[in-house]
C-alpha cells in the first residue's frame, strides 16, 4: 500500500501556488487542489499542475443527486488527476453514480475516496447541529462501510479513525487524513488533530497536510520533517 504525505495547496491563485511549488526545485511533493483554488483558476491549474510532475488529489467533495455527480465526475475524469472525493453523506446511489461516471471514459480512472466526517466537525456539534444521536466514530465507521459497498477506494477520515476504518473496510481501504500538526504548532480550526508520527502509528495512508507546511517560514524543511516522522521514523 502506498502512502505519502500529501501538501494541501490552499492558496487564492495560480501565481502564489506556483511560486509555492518552486521553491521544491526537483521535488515534486503530491498535493491537493482543494475548491479555493480550483474555482479560482478553474481546471486549467489541475492540468498544468500534472504537467510539472505532480500527483495530485482534486478535493472538490462533490454532494448532489445521483445523476448530476455522476455527470461530473465524467467531466473531472478528463483532468489528469489521481484521487477524486465526494461526501459520503451522498448515500450509496450517488456514491456509485460517481463510480458509473468515472469509469465511463475507460477502464483505468483516478482514485475515488468518500469524505465521512469534516475534521472540523465535533461530537458536540454532531449531536447539536446535526441532530444526530450517535457517535461521530459510528458515523465515520458507516459511511466507510457505505463507500466501500458502493465500490469506492477509501475514506477521508481523522488520522484518530484510520484504524477501526482498517479494522471495519479492510486494510487495502485508502485512508487519507487531514488534521495533521506538529506538536509545536497551531491546530487553527481543526479539531481531531494529531501528529504525523501519530498519524503513522494509527494507520493512516496518506496524510494531508496545509498550514503546517505552507505557512511555515520554511515550507521545504516542513514538509521533509512530514516526510521524515510519517514515513522514516
Ligand atoms: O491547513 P490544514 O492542514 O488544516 O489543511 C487541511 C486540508 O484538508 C484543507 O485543505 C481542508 O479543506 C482539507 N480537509 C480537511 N478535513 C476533511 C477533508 C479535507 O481538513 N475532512
Amino acid at each position: 500500500m502506498a502512502k505519502d504525505v500529501i501538501i494541501a495547496l490552499d492558496f487564492p491563485c495560480k501565481e502564489k501556488t506556483l511560486t509555492f511549488l518552486d521553491m521544491f526545485k526537483d521535488k515534486k511533493p503530491f498535493v491537493k487542489i482543494g475548491m479555493e483554488l480550483f474555482y479560482a483558476e478553474g481546471p486549467s491549474i489541475v492540468r498544468e499542475i500534472k504537467s510539472r510532475g505532480h500527483k495530485i488529489f482534486l478535493d472538490l467533495k462533490l454532494h448532489d443527486i445521483p445523476n448530476t455527480v455522476m455527470k461530473a465526475m465524467s467531466v473531472l475524469a478528463d483532468l489528469g488527476a489521481d484521487m477524486l472525493n465526494l461526501h459520503a453523506s451522498g448515500a450509496i446511489p450517488m456514491m456509485e453514480a460517481a463510480i458509473k461516471g468515472l469509469t465511463s471514459k475507460g477502464a483505468s480512472r483516478p482514485l475515488l475516496i468518500a469524505v465521512t466526517q469534516l475534521t472540523s466537525i465535533s461530537q458536540e456539534v454532531i449531536q447539536r447541529d446535526l441532530l444526530i444521536n450517535t457517535t461521530l466514530e459510528k458515523t465515520v465507521e458507516h459511511y466507510a462501510l457505505n463507500a466501500k459497498k458502493a465500490g469506492l477506494d477509501g475514506v477521508v477520515c481523522s488520522p484518530l479513525e484510520a484504524n477501526k476504518v482498517h479494522q471495519t473496510c479492510g486494510k487495502n481501504f485508502i485512508t487519507v487524513t487531514p488534521g495533521v500538526r506538529f506538536a509545536d504548532s497551531d491546530a487553527g480550526d481543526q479539531v481531531r488533530i494529531t501528529t504525523p508520527e501519530k498519524a503513522k502509528e494509527m494507520g493512516s495512508d496518506y496524510i494531508v497536510v496545509g498550514r503546517p507546511i505552507t505557512a511555515a517560514k520554511n515550507p521545504v524543511e516542513a514538509y521533509e520533517r512530514c516526510i521524515n516522522d510519517f514515513l522514516k521514523n
